[in-house]
């Protein structure tokens, strides 16, 4: 699975993919999977055994990671629709107006989730990775990961980014990661997967999976 992501391209990203440069998609950042293979692998293959049949993937950025779950998820699960949220919709055009990938089961919503209230319901999983503040991550935790069963945050350990936070005072997605582990939702477990092939904390995605 590792080498399938780093196949299918990674976001330009020359921090975050130290170890993995090579897998960039050539200079474009809106292009690729903005994950690090090492984490997102294991974490696919314990979703795939979650009967994932909806999907709410909250900061859509170029809807490859979103295709890429669409692909993958649907093997198991074939009625799978993904739901995806971004208050801006110019950087997932290229995946939106393709011919094969708009046969996809994904509906596009853009709007912004700090604004906009917009129901969509609970969902078997949701993806929380749009504002990285601790405002910003609660609020999407509290819309559309608190009812969904199975719940994935990403940059959990990513240093870099919490440290721009923290330089200007605010507490970030970091710290409401570190609320939910330490007392995870009733029937809920906390899974992190932060082995990183620089050997230093980033991205990281934190995980709460029924049991
Ligand atoms: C880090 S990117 C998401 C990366 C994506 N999950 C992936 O794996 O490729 C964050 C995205 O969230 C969007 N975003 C940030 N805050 C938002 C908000 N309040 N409402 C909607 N979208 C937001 C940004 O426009 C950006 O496209």
């Amino acid at each position: 699975m590792v080498d399938v992501l780093r196949v299918v391209g990674l976001t330009k990203d020359d921090v975050r993919n130290e170890g993995n440069l090579q897998w960039q998609i050539a200079d474009s950042e809106w292009g690729g999977i903005n994950q690090t293979p090492e984490q997102f692998a294991p974490a696919l293959i314990l979703l795939s055994q979650q009967q994932i049949r909806t999907m709410i993937d909250v900061g859509t950025w170029s809807a490859w990671t979103a295709a890429f779950y669409a692909c993958y998820l649907r093997r198991f699960e074939p009625t799978l629709h993904i739901d995806t949220i971004d208050r801006r919709e110019e950087r997932s055009a290229e995946v939106r107006n393709d011919p094969e990938l708009t046969l996809l089961p994904i509906t596009y919503h853009v709007f912004d989730t700090l604004k906009h209230k917009e129901h969509i319901g609970a969902a078997d999983f949701a993806q929380i990775d749009a504002g990285h503040s601790y405002l910003e991550a609660k609020n999407d935790w509290t819309c559309y990961g608190l009812h969904s069963r199975c719940v994935f945050f990403h940059d959990v350990n990513d240093v870099p980014i919490n440290q721009r936070y923290r330089d200007r005072g605010e507490m970030t997605c970091y710290h409401l990661w570190q609320e939910l582990k330490a007392s995870p939702p009733v029937g809920k477990r906390a899974v992190e997967l932060f082995q990183h092939p620089s050997g230093k904390a980033l991205m990281g995605i934190g995980l709460l999976l029924p049991g």
